[in-house]
């Protein structure tokens, strides 16, 4: 077997059936390039596994902080510097019912095209019965709006993306003023509805 001269310090000992092998050795860019990534690796485990580094929903809230301070929009704290948080509610304002039913009939939302003009039901179920599918209690209730469900076609309202917390505020406190209000060609109730009363 003709072996190269330049070969011969690199031929291992090995033959196996006349194959020979050659001891030939990583690039050495390639192999710093491994040793870098070995290096990284522990580096990486000890900042965030060990030494506490922020997982991904600390660096969100940062992000958020961050963008907060600069356009402005910090939440509003109470006086020990707690956020303060948006306390549902149904109101018996007359008021704010009122301005509920505007935004339930209004065409931005239509809401009374999916749950009735009266809440009786169509697309949507009944929200004048005490049977509900997510819950009634006053956050229940402003969650569905605020959320939406949208695999049902209910789209989200919340968040400022259409109402704001104050007028799901409103739209709740009308809702929860037809409780018991039996209109006429009532959706029959969802299997899934359970007994709620405001
Ligand atoms: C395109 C139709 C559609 C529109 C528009 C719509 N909804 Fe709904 N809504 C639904 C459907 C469908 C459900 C039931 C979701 C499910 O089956 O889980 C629902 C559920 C709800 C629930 C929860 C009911 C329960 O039994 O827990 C509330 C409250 C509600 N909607 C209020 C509103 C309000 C207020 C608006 C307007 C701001 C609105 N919806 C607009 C279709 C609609």
């Amino acid at each position: 077997m003709k072996v190269f001269d330049d070969e011969k310090d690199l031929l291992l000992d090995h033959d196996y059936d006349g194959i020979k092998e050659l001891d030939n050795h990583m690039p050495v860019w390639w192999l710093w390039l491994f040793y870098f990534t070995i290096a990284f690796g522990i580096g990486y485990l000890a900042y965030y596994y060990m030494l506490g580094g922020p997982d991904q929903h600390e660096l969100y809230e940062m992000e958020v902080a961050a963008a907060q301070e600069r356009y402005g929009l910090e939440p509003e704290v109470d006086e020990s510097g707690e956020p303060i948080q948006f306390e549902w509610a149904y109101l018996e304002d007359q008021a704010r019912i009122d301005e509920g039913r505007e935004i339930y009939m209004g065409n931005n939302n239509l809401c009374y095209t999916c749950h009735g003009a009266n809440g009786e039901g169509l697309v949507g179920p009944n929200l004048t019965d005490n049977l509900w599918i997510h819950g009634c209690s006053a956050e229940e209730v402003a969650s569905s709006i605020i959320e939406g469900y949208p695999d049902r076609g209910m789209i989200a309202y919340g968040s400022g993306a259409r109402l704001t917390d104050e007028q799901v505020q409103s739209v709740i406190s009308y809702i929860a003023s037809i409780q018991g209000t039996e209109p006429a060609n009532p959706k029959a109730p969802d299997p899934r509805a359970t007994e709620c009363s405001l």
